[in-house]
């Protein structure tokens, strides 16, 4: 694991978008996975930018780390959405190109399992993007996931929908339910960055990368992970020993 911390999320979203350039310059068939929430905001901005300066991610492929379960298609909230708007058209990446769980399938653990299987038909993914939440979560894994777990159907927590709420016009409307990669899918990608900033992040961050490797802090996966980049800006490192 390497932790490198800069002083804002901008400056952390160049070095993020400096690894998955190299990626999409140097494979011919690179496998992206993409968060969503307000943390990668600033890398898909900056990849956008140099998108516009000539960087192809036409041969790119993507899975996304999670879904809410029961948001109605088109539905802007709903992660296969906001990548479409916030990835998939900016980059120009052909939409058939990128993938997630179907929170609307009729048989979740069905979907579930050929969300899996369509990851590893498709060679793992090279570069995975990730947040993590203020009680730890990476994708939507929250609490007292199993470590070796793959994608399921999963419960939020409450402190979860309460900070998710910001995107809904209420708390009520926030999803109980989504689909997500487990931890055990995430420890096989192949890089793991894990971005965060801001405060709000610090004692999760703390918790991660320095307190044991633990179901009760998912996130923590980044200590064994192959090849971990925890991406910090100052206010997120600064609970760090
Ligand atoms: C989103 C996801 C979540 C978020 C986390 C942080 O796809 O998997 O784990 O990364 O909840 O969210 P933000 O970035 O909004 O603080």
């Amino acid at each position: 694991m390497e932790i490198i911390v800069l002083p804002t999320a901008t400056d952390t979203a160049v070095v993020a978008a400096d690894i998955i350039e190299q990626l999409v310059i140097t494979r011919p068939a690179p496998v992206l996975g993409l968060a969503t929430g307000s943390t990668p905001g600033p890398l898909y901005e900056e990849l956008t930018r140099r998108h516009k300066g000539g960087l192809s991610f036409a041969h790119v492929r993507a899975f996304m780390l999670d879904e809410y379960v029961g948001l109605p298609a088109g539905h802007p909230e709903r992660y296969a959405e906001v990548i479409r708007r916030e990835v998939t058209e900016p980059l120009d990446i052909p939409l058939e190109a990128v993938q997630g769980p179907d929170g609307s399938a009729a048989d979740l653990p069905a979907e579930c399992e050929r969300y899996e299987q369509a990851i590893t038909d498709a060679g793992g993914i090279d570069v995975q993007i990730a947040g993590i939440g203020s009680n730890g979560h990476i994708a939507f894994n929250e609490p007292g996931s199993a470590l070796t777990s793959l994608t399921r159907p999963k419960t939020l927590n409450a402190r979860t929908r309460h900070d998710n709420a910001r995107f809904f016009a209420s708390l009520d409307e926030v999803p109980k339910h989504v689909l997500t990669q487990g931890l055990g899918t995430i420890g096989r990608s192949r890089h793991l960055l894990m971005l965060a900033s801001g405060e709000g992040k610090a004692d999760a961050v703390a918790a991660a990368v320095e307190g044991p490797l633990a179901a009760v802090c998912p996130a923590s996966i980044v200590q064994t992970h192959r090849h971990a980049t925890v991406l910090l800006d100052e206010a997120a490192a600064s609970k760090l020993a």
